[in-house]
């Protein structure tokens, strides 16, 4: 392992019926609260209608932010935070999935700097503080309820920025698995997509002596795999959304990070292709991920031969190392596609026609990846393999 520092300073408040727990949650905080959502779902699935009676039972002054986008734009998170700057919020409250939260993520620190915003989320600028803000999430997926981390697209310029600032977690979270049964079959499976590659990310690297961190990774990734058929077969299943919300918590809130560094390309990779055709994060991970694992896989076939036998249960004997990990590599393609995810970036209208941008914006910080270092011709080769 290398050495390591863990905080997650995250309330985390987890399962039915615990929105009622806000209105104190909301206490140590000031009178004006900003609630930011989404595109409506709140509104029609009666979680709006809920917080507003926890603010209102709070006594709070609240100002609204609605239609944050999936893949959310700088231009909202200007409005957030000309809104903190002119009415003097004091605490922002973010409702929804992960876009909603990575939006309120931004206009916090936003709401204190003087200057843009995007200085902060280009990473021209460390964030110099924020205001405190919470989080009610109502989508599995990308672990934004629980981390410091925001992805924001600058549509202007077509980047999508992954930023981060170590004291920016949540205040609390507050995850009801009830709240997620209306999330549709296409967006859970995105949002299991997601959560597996996160742990993926963090299972690929090639620091040595990381047993229990390999095992917290196997269980979840069992867990994961067991879970999803039943969750996608009826969606109003309680113990499933629930099973899948806290294996999406856990899957990046630092757990698994600790000790060892991850590798993280395929995201970096994924990000420069919702930056240019705005896809679902999710989606575009289950066409590329299996795509970067078949384009690294002889700089660590050990580990993708563990992946295969400890979460996929394929068997070895017999097999040469590299026909295990391929076999491993298929069956999570095939368990992707099982549960109705696309596999190809035609499934989504999209050709090469793109590719060389996409591959600029990916390699904009250079070159990047743990199991291995990936430059830009890495990365179109990656694109070919996923058309
Ligand atoms: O906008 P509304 O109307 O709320 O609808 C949303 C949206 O259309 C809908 N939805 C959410 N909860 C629902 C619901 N529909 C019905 N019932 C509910 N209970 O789902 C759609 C997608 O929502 P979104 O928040 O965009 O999804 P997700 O949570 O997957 O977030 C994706 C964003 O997070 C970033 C991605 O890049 C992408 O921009 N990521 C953030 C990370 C982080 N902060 O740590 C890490 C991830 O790797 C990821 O990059
Ligand atoms: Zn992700």
């Amino acid at each position: 392992m290398e050495t390591f520092v863990h905080m997650n300073p995250t309330k985390l408040i987890f399962g039915q019926g615990t929105l009622m727990k806000l209105k104190d949650e909301l206490k140590p905080f000031g009178r004006k609260v900003l609630l930011v959502y989404g595109g409506g779902s709140i509104k029609r699935n009666g979680v709006y209608d809920g917080v507003k009676e926890q603010l209102t039972l709070a006594g709070r002054e609240v100002f609204e932010l609605g239609g944050v986008e999936p893949n959310p734009r700088l231009s909202t998170v200007h409005k957030g935070v000309d809104i903190c700057k002119r009415e003097g919020i004091d605490f922002v409250l973010a409702v929804g999935g992960g876009s909603v939260i990575d939006c309120a993520k931004a206009i916090v620190v936003g709401a204190v700097y003087d200057g843009d915003v995007w200085d902060i989320i280009s990473k021209k600028l460390y964030a110099p503080g924020a205001l405190p803000y919470g989080a009610v999430l109502t989508l599995a997926a990308t672990g934004s309820e629980m981390n410091a981390a925001s992805v924001i697209t600058n549509w202007e310029t077509k980047e999508k920025n992954g930023w981060y600032a170590h004291f920016n977690h949540p205040q609390f979270s507050i995850l009801d698995p009830a709240f997620t049964y209306t999330v549709p079959l296409d967006q859970t499976i995105n949002g299991i997509v997601d959560i597996m590659t996160h742990i993926l990310e963090q299972y690929f690297h090639h620091t040595p002596n990381a047993p229990v961190q390999d095992a917290f990774c196997e269980a979840l990734l069992r867990t994961v795999v067991r879970t999803a058929p039943k969750l996608a077969a009826n969606l109003e299943d309680y113990d499933s959304r629930e099973t899948i919300l806290y294996a999406g918590t856990m899957a990046l809130n630092g757990t698994l990070a600790m000790g060892t560094p991850g590798d993280w390309a395929s995201h970096n990779i994924e990000h420069a292709v919702s930056a240019v055709y705005d896809i679902a994060h999710g989606a575009g991970l289950a066409v590329l991920y299996p795509c970067w694992m078949e384009h690294v896989l002889d700089d660590g076939v050990a580990k993708f031969k563990q992946l295969a036998v400890e979460v996929f249960g394929v068997d070895p004997s017999g097999k040469e190392d590299r026909e295990t990990a391929l076999a491993g590599i298929r069956a999570l393609r095939e368990f992707w596609t099982s549960i109705g995810a696309p596999s190809r970036l035609k499934d989504f209208g999209i050709g090469d026609e793109r590719f060389e941008e996409m591959a600029d914006k990916a390699m904009a910080r250079g070159p990047f990846g743990t199991i291995k270092t990936l430059g830009r011709e890495d990365v179109l080769a990656i694109y070919r393999l996923a058309v």
